[in-house]
Order: C-alpha cells, then structure tokens, then sequence
C-alpha cells in the first residue's frame, strides 16, 4: 500500500497508508497531519502545502512546474533549493512514486 510520512519540526511522525492515490497535501488534510494548510485547495497559489522531501526520494519526483516555481519563491519557511516542493503538486501511488517522505516546515503562514 502506499505511503507518506510526515516528520514534524518537534519530531513527532506521522504514517499514512494511502487506499488509492493522493497529494502529498490532500492526504495530510484528510488525515489531520498538523502543519500543512492548503489554503488555496491545491492551485499552487499558496504555498501554505510546502515540505521538504527527503533526499532518497528527490530522484522520483516530477518536474516543478512554473506556477510551482513561482509559489516556492514565497514560502513562510526558508526554501531548500534541492528538497522544497509544494504538496499539493506531488502524487503518491499509481505514478510510480509508491512511497516518500517528507518533513513538514516549521511555518507555513
Ligand atoms: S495548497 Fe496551495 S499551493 Fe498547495
């Protein structure tokens, strides 16, 4: 089954085993995940979905998109230029990406 785990700032993790494929953010507002906010409701024009995956995933990830670019320039914490992405960008399970984690950034506002 697939898989997101969320690492927040004070160490608590949080799995989520996913039944068909989801967002990184969807996936988090649908399993109360503390810390990622989706204002917007998945446009990429927020940026209040922003997390840091971690390096054994980077690999799999698709391209960051130009509104998604865009929105990376304007998050509350400081952007990694290698690990940030915007969670309502990224899809688990079915696109070849079955698992990932990712630690969620101390602010998102
Ligand atoms: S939810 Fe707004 S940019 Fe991702």
């Amino acid at each position: 089954m697939p898989t997101i785990t969320y690492h927040q700032p004070g160490g608590d993790t949080q799995v989520i085993e996913l039944e068909k494929p989801d967002r990184i953010m969807q996936a988090a507002l649908k399993n109360s995940v503390p810390g990622i906010v989706g204002e917007c409701g998945g446009q990429a024009m927020c940026a209040t979905c922003h997390v840091y995956v971690r390096e054994e995933y980077l690999d799999a990830l698709p391209e960051i998109g130009d509104d998604e670019e865009e929105m990376l320039e304007v998050t509350a914490s400081e952007r990694d230029e290698r690990r940030s992405r915007l969670g309502c960008q990224i899809e688990v399970g079915g696109s070849g990406l079955e698992a990932i984690e990712v630690d969620v950034p101390e602010e998102q506002v």
